[in-house]
């Protein structure tokens, strides 16, 4: 029988917080602002786009503890169960003097009407943590998720490269207060499940809990990053109760790669599965860092981007491409099925009550395959695909002898172009395949128009993504 406590742990700065109510839909900013009086933490879109409300969120993971720069408008309270939370009011010096890179933005004249500051001060302070010298790409990277509406970005991003100059990270008190943050976070983990409000808020002991608790309550709203459901309570008002927590499984969240395959465990945020993603599929990186902006991928779950069953879900299209398989659990029974499977229509997956997601397997793919992976936004970050697509290819002899094209926005769901697949089949590699690819295209889909896109321009952008596809694995000036 496993232990309950009923209230939520976490650390604040540096006080200890213990929560006897907190709703499943409350959010880590309004109590920041609204009861804590923590005000340096900003609400711009309540909805994870813009940044201003970035705090960072320290956990144990297997003994260590790390630190991410999250969005706290839709970080849900109880989610925080045994975590640090650092707001921008915890970086001031002993002296309350400036942190260097808050006087770093200061000489840089990074600020104007200050909104976006404390938000971006927050996002290049966990950049500062993890690399004080960043190069230019590492600052753009960790600045997606921040928008900043008037001062400009040059002076902000010259503010990021110069913080490394007013202090570095092993002077800061974060740093210096590691191990003694990390036994009271360790001195809070006791192993109990969490319960609130009579059972409306779970946080779960472990995985075997979880997988019990849903069993006996299906309907419970799954919990993992809250990128989608954290928007679905402060826009759409949606109560989600009864629900269940799960971005701290650490079990449900691990990575691990097992000779030709890497499984990644559904409660592994974008971040984690990058690292163990991207170095063994090519071409994977530049896509990846176009999911959301920093924040989002610090949040966001594999799981819950495949779970979700959204068809323009970024996710999906490639780890079908790549052959992968899902795992669900119900209880203590597993099954496995072709990842494209698990998508039966718009709004509906292949998931009986009580069942989750526990993990998505994917084969590393061979070193002589043809990889293709593309995103089609009306922004560059932080934007969701008009168009996405991953493919994969494999030519023997000059023949193309397997092929796995699959795309996202062009359906009621993530889907295989398998006339398409069939018509590169058996012909060599070159541009006349494409072509008849790209007219079989025309069989597997009957894209829709709305807001982001038009019909016709979904087409002919999936038309033209096959087409890059061979520019891209063709040498310049071969057939
Ligand atoms: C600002 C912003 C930018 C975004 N940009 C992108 C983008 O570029 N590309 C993109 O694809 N998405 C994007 N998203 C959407 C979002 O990040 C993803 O859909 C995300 O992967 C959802 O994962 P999560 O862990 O946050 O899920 P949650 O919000 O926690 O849950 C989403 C759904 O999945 C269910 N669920 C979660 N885990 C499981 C599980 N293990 N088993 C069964 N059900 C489960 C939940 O019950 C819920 O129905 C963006 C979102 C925001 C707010
Ligand atoms: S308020 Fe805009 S990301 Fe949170
Ligand atoms: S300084 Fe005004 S929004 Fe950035």
């Amino acid at each position: 029988m496993t232990a309950v406590r009923r209230e939520l742990r976490f650390l604040l700065n540096d006080e200890e917080v213990a929560l006897e109510h907190a709703g499943p839909g409350d959010s880590l900013l309004e109590m920041l602002r609204l009861r804590r009086g923590l005000c340096g933490t900003k609400e711009g879109c309540a909805e994870g786009d813009c940044g201003a409300c970035t705090v960072l969120v320290g956990r144990l993971r297997r003994g260590q503890l790390h630190y991410q720069a999250v969005n706290s408008c839709i970080r849900l309270l109880p989610s925080l169960d045994g975590c640090h939370v650092v707001t921008v009011e915890h970086l001031a010096g002993p002296d309350g003097g400036l942190h260097p890179v808050q006087q770093a933005m200061v000489d840089c004249h990074a600020s104007q009407c200050g909104f976006c500051t404390p938000g971006i001060v927050m996002a290049l302070y966990a950049l500062w943590l993890e690399r004080p010298r960043p190069s230019d790409g590492e600052i753009r990277r960790a600045l997606q998720g921040n928008l900043c509406r008037c001062t400009g970005y040059a002076p902000i991003l010259r503010a990021a490269a110069a913080a490394a100059d007013y202090g570095l990270p092993e002077d800061d008190g974060l740093m210096r207060n590691r191990e003694a943050v990390a036994a009271r976070l360790a001195a809070m983990a006791d192993g109990c499940r969490v319960e609130l409000g009579g059972g409306s808020v779970v946080v779960p002991a472990d995985e075997d809990d979880l997988a019990d608790m849903l069993e006996a309550e299906p309907a419970a709203t799954m919990v993992a990053g809250a990128t989608d459901i954290g928007v679905w309570v402060n826009k759409d008002l949606r109560d989600i109760a009864p629900a269940v927590f799960i971005g701290h499984l650490d079990g449900l969240g691990r990575i691990a790669a097992t000779g030709e395959v890497i499984e990644i465990g559904a409660a592994a945020s974008y971040s984690d599965a990058e690292a163990a993603l991207t170095p063994a599929v090519p071409g994977l990186a530049d896509y990846w860092s176009r999911i959301g902006g920093w924040q989002i991928r610090n949040m966001g779950t594999v799981g819950g981007n495949i779970a979700n069953g959204s068809p323009i879900a970024d996710l999906p299209p490639v780890l079908i491409a790549l052959g992968a398989e899902l795992v669900l659990r119900r209880g203590r029974a597993r099954r496995a099925m072709p990842l494209e499977a698990y998508f039966l229509d718009y709004g509906k997956q292949d998931l009986a009550p009580g069942e989750f997601v526990e993990a998505v397997r994917v084969p590393k793919p061979a070193a002589a395959a043809r990889l293709g992976f593309y995103k089609v936004s009306k922004r560059r970050d932080e934007d969701i695909s008009s168009v996405c697509a991953g493919f994969m290819v494999r030519v023997r002899d000059g023949r193309i002898d397997a092929a796995r094209l699959a795309f996202g926005g062009m359906a009621a769901t993530p889907k295989r172009a398998e006339a398409a697949e069939a018509a590169l089949r058996g012909r060599e590699w070159g541009e006349a395949a494409i072509e008849a690819a790209g007219r079989a295209l025309e069989r597997d889909f009957s894209p829709i128009s709305d807001w982001r896109a038009s019909a016709a321009y979904r087409a002919l952008v999936a038309r033209n993504l096959l087409t890059r596809f061979y520019l891209d694995n063709t040498p310049a000036g071969s057939p």
